[in-house]
């Protein structure tokens, strides 16, 4: 293949993203993992697979960065996922020295790559990956309203009992629990759900959407969810790859939208081959403006805290 992809963090989330990457035969990929024979063993399972599922990706696995160079992109998962009862910012300590150093290793070897950053607590860690890598603006993104917006399109196909494809959703904000969800540009083959739905039926779907990442964790108990999470980056990185050109909801570093300075926080961005091309501004209602002060209240938070870690 013509372009290349490194996914840091060979575990539940990258794994996924390397096999859907090569499976839609979008470009050769690159696992990367600290734990000895784990990127190798699944590269090479991956490999096996390939006569069978037809592509021809070819994957490498490895435990140092070299076979990352000159990567187009760098997916990183690396980091511990969250148990039962935890926040996404319970992950902050233990997370925020893995991304750091994993990023460094990153651009040492491909310091073109766009980053795509999945590790949580994720609005803190693009501020640490973005530090650490001194990659312009436009550079580092972060899953999580493409996941966000999934997860309320599956809940909304699944309330009227409609094709998800014809459904279109967004989810603003921080990726924890003050996410923002707005109705009123979520819609069903163009009609918005107000048109559809009783106020209580989405406040229930808006809700459900908020706790989705919590949701499965108390199912899996021993994880988090990593299907979910693995199509949303590799949404986000085939935009990139095929210069798509598509609006998706991303984390990314606002500098003066929205109000905001200096803060990474979901909005809806144009994922194109420099990245994020554009940072689209809609206008929001009194209510959005508040809950979405909330939000990024919540992420000044956690910048604070990353601060106070020496981040
Ligand atoms: N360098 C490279 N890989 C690392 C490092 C490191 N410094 N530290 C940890 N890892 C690897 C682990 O060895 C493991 O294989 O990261 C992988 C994480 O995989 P899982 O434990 O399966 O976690 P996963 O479900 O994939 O979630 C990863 O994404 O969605 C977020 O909250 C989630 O922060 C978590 C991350």
């Amino acid at each position: 293949m013509d372009k290349k992809v490194t996914v840091i963090g060979a575990g539940n989330v990258g794994a996924t993203a390397a096999q859907r990457l090569c499976e839609k035969e979008l470009c050769d990929v690159v696992l990367i993992d600290i734990v000895e024979g784990v990127p190798q063993g699944k590269a090479l399972d991956l490999t096996e697979a390939a006569p069978v599922e037809k592509h021809d990706a070819k994957l490498t696995g490895s435990n140092d960065y070299a076979p990352s160079e000159g990567s187009d992109i760098v997916i990183i998962t690396a980091g511990i996922p969250r148990k039962p009862g935890m926040s996404r910012d319970d992950l902050i300590n233990t997370n925020a020295g893995i991304v750091k150093n994993v990023t460094e290793q990153v651009v040492k070897y491909s310091p073109n790559a766009t980053l795509i950053i999945v590790s949580n607590p994720l609005d803190a860690m693009c501020h640490v990956a973005y530090a650490a890598s001194g990659l312009p603006k436009n550079k580092v993104i972060g899953m999580a309203g493409v996941l966000d917006s999934a997860r309320f399109r599956a809940f909304i196909a699944m309330e009227l009992d409609v094709s998800v494809e014809n459904t279109h959703a967004f989810v603003l904000g921080g990726h924890g629990d003050t996410m923002v969800p707005l109705p009123r540009y979520s819609t069903v083959a163009g009609i918005p759900i107000t048109e559809l739905m009783s106020e209580e039926r989405i406040d229930a779907l808006v809700k459900r959407t908020a706790n989705g990442g919590a949701e499965i964790v108390s199912l899996l108990k021993t994880g988090s969810a990593y299907y979910a999470p693995a199509s949303s980056a590799v949404e986000m990185a085939e935009s990139i790859l095929k210069d798509k050109k598509k609006v998706l909801p991303c984390a990314a570093l606002l500098q003066g939208e929205y109000g905001y300075n200096d803060l990474f926080i979901g909005v809806p961005v144009k994922l194109g081959s420099d990245g994020i091309e554009d940072i689209i501004e809609i206008k929001l209602t009194d209510a959005e403006k508040t809950a979405l002060q909330k939000s990024a209240d919540s992420v000044e938070e956690l910048k604070k805290t990353l601060k106070g870690l020496g981040y």
